[in-house]
């Protein structure tokens, strides 16, 4: 996506053939920067750091991590060790483990001094196929929003409320939540996007609102707890989330908060999609209330928020009394039976195991 005048991935290989480079996504939207990975612990605290997030690019950065790591040793030991690592860094997103599962699974037959030159071609492919999926399911979900335009008889533009960010800057490029947005766009569809901010770490106003500007796609920011009144006063035609882990049979854990979106978009008649490439789905799990492990993270994020001075100085304000017990879930789990439907690379098939399975028939047991 465009950054400027400039094209953008949210990772790329360095020039010098041998690091790698991501956006620091803790800077933006006010300071773009530009940080390299050098060995696989910058990359592991860059996934623990959140300088890199979104499941998506969790996994690309988890790829790529693993091909630093090799640089230190590629024996069966090293890489059951980086694999280790990098699985440890965040629990609930499953495209890390997946990426993981994916080099060891590539590299594991290989002869140890050819692995490394296979994993850096590996990282690129996971990189190449992230971005060919997001773009088919954004064209997917792009059907979506061309039908509810044509059944406003073209009058207004379609509405939707997408939380946290699952843009492109939280895959590698094009989103998901946000593809079918931007191939609408794109297509000459008039799209509104509501943003939620997304508390505590404000993932939609830091990066949503600021994405979308860059596209100049119209859009406004608003606090959480708005989307249940704009729906109820119509001002929603459907959502659109990104999921972090999709269970086998069609929950979606994501974003915390999330859930209440889902709650009031079924009380209001709001269609309710999730959009998600296949490596985002846990084929082996089937509870995701029970079974996905919730991340939780530093009640600090809760006490304090983050931003610029007027002057423009980064600076973090407490809006607690600095000793406030907090608790941070980072994510919460939308139960199939709330979601319309999952807006894949392969089309758009309802939450549940049949659903998903009529798209993935090779994943039939
Ligand atoms: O904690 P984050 O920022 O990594 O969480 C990301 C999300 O939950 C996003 O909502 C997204 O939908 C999942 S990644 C496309």
């Amino acid at each position: 996506m465009k950054v400027g005048d400039h094209s953008y991935r949210s990772i790329w290989p360095a020039v010098n053939g041998r690091d790698v480079e991501i956006i620091d996504q803790t800077k933006l939207p006010h300071c773009f920067e530009i940080v390299t990975l050098r060995n696989m612990e910058d990359a592991a605290k860059a996934i623990r750091d959140m300088l890199v997030r979104g499941a998506p690019l969790i996994g690309a950065t988890a790829a790529y991590g693993f091909y630093l790591g090799l640089h230190e040793g590629a024996s069966d030991g090293d890489m059951a060790r980086i694999g280790k690592t990098l699985t440890g860094c965040r629990p609930t997103a499953v495209n890390l483990r997946w990426a993981v599962e994916r080099m060891l699974t590539k590299l594991s037959p290989i002869a140890e001094d050819q692995r490394l030159a296979a994993a850096y071609l590996e990282a690129a492919a996971v990189c190449e196929e992230d971005v060919a999926t997001n773009e088919a399911l954004g064209n997917h979900g792009a059907a979506l929003i061309r039908d509810i335009w044509e059944r406003k008889d073209k009058k207004e533009p379609v509405n939707i409320l997408t939380h946290c960010n699952a843009g492109w800057l939280a895959t590698v490029d094009w989103g998901t939540a946000l593809a079918p947005v931007y191939k609408a766009f794109y297509e000459g569809i008039p799209v509104h996007v509501w943003v939620d901010e997304t508390r505590p770490r404000n993932q939609g106003a830091a990066l949503t609102a600021w994405e979308l500007a860059a596209q100049n796609i119209p859009h406004h920011l608003i606090v959480d707890n708005s989307g249940g009144h704009l729906m109820q006063h119509g001002r929603v035609d459907l959502c659109i989330v990104g999921t972090d882990r999709t269970t086998a049979s069609g929950d979606v854990c994501n974003k915390i908060g999330t859930y209440l979106k889902a709650l009031a978009a079924k009380d209001n008649d709001v269609p309710f999609y999730v959009s998600l490439p296949g490596s985002t789905i846990d084929w082996t799990i089937d509870d995701g209330l029970k079974q996905i492990p919730i991340e939780e993270r530093d009640s600090d994020e809760v006490l304090r928020v983050h931003g610029i001075t007027e002057s423009g100085e980064p600076t973090g304000v407490y809006i607690a009394p600095r000793e406030t017990p907090a608790l941070n879930p980072a994510f919460d789990v939308t139960p199939a039976s709330l979601v319309t439907g999952l807006i894949t690379e392969r089309g758009v098939c309802s939450a549940s195991k049949e659903g998903l399975l009529e798209l993935y028939p090779e994943q039939c047991k």
